[in-house]
């Protein structure tokens, strides 16, 4: 009886979290990433070629509302030196309510948001998506993988299938990533289609993985501070539990001596 209900109470479960796993999550792929694991860490020149992938391309339709220009030149980040920057911001134009018009944008600006009303804002996107859910939807992989958003995104521009089809007068694609299957945003990058500067790769794989992690750079800016600060946490609680180690066993000594001898 105890054995048959214990049973059907795994079966259930293993249905619930099924069903969750399964919530119409496409296909995506771990990438192996320079900031993946406790001592990852951005790789700037990534970040960099990131940036010019994002304003060159996916910038037509989306912002960045959330990310401050002037974050292109911290450590960490891009790190593009100040001028550089600056020449950057003047690119954007942003709406001064000061002097009631339009001006070119300064590093204390933000990125403009998205040009297409349905083009989300990418600024927190790599870290609002999830690539990786399973076992039967415990998040195990999360924790051996991270959360996936970045390879869910690299997996959503390679995943077209380039079928199209057009429902209530919107052209939907075909994407093996995109829960649902089809999503309304055209295949953005095919390979070659910026020009980098230090001559690197421009194949759609390379192109994706560069994009992705420039997005999981604005979503996640302090990354490499937050890792370093649990790095020095844990070396600090190491010599603390040492030290406590040998104070107990100096007070204790006396008592244990006096024991010894009877
Ligand atoms: C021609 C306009 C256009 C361009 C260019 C474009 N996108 Fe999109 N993107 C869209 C639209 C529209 C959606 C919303 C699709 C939907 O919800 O079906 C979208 C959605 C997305 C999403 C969210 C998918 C999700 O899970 O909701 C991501 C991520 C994304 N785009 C990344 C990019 C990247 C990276 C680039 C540049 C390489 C790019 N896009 C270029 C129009 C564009």
């Amino acid at each position: 009886m105890l054995k048959k209900l214990a049973a059907s109470m795994v079966a259930a479960f293993a249905l619930a979290t099924g069903a969750f796993a399964a919530g119409g999550a496409g296909h995506v792929e771990d990438v192996d990433f320079s900031f993946d694991g406790p001592f990852g860490s951005f790789d700037q020149n990534q970040l960099q070629r990131g940036l010019q992938i994002y304003t060159e391309i996916c910038a037509a339709c989306h912002g960045l509302q959330y990310v401050p220009l002037r974050t292109l030149g911290d450590d960490g980040g891009p790190d593009l030196p100040d001028d550089q920057v600056r020449a950057y911001a003047e690119f954007y134009e942003v709406f001064d309510p000061e002097i009631d018009d339009f001006r070119a944008a300064t590093p204390n600006d933000h990125f403009p948001g998205s040009n297409l009303e349905n083009a989300p804002d990418l600024s927190l996107m790599a870290k609002a998506r999830a690539g990786f859910h399973g076992p039967y939807g415990l998040g195990i992989n999360q924790l051996l993988k991270g959360m996936g958003g970045p390879e869910y995104i690299v997996a959503l521009l390679n995943g077209y299938t380039g079928e199209e089809k057009e429902e209530a007068g919107a052209v939907l694609y075909e994407n093996t990533a995109f829960p649902g299957g089809w999503i309304a945003m055209a295949p953005p990058l095919y390979g070659d289609d910026v020009e980098f500067a230090d001559g690197h790769s421009t194949d759609l794989h390379h192109l994706s993985e560069d994009v992705s992690a420039f997005l999981m750079w604005t979503a996640e800016p302090k990354l490499m501070a937050r890792k370093q600060a649990g790095f020095v946490g844990v070396i600090f609680l190491t010599i603390l539990s040492v030290m406590l180690y040998l104070t107990n066993k100096r007070l204790w000594a006396p008592v244990k001596a006096r024991y010894k001898k009877k």
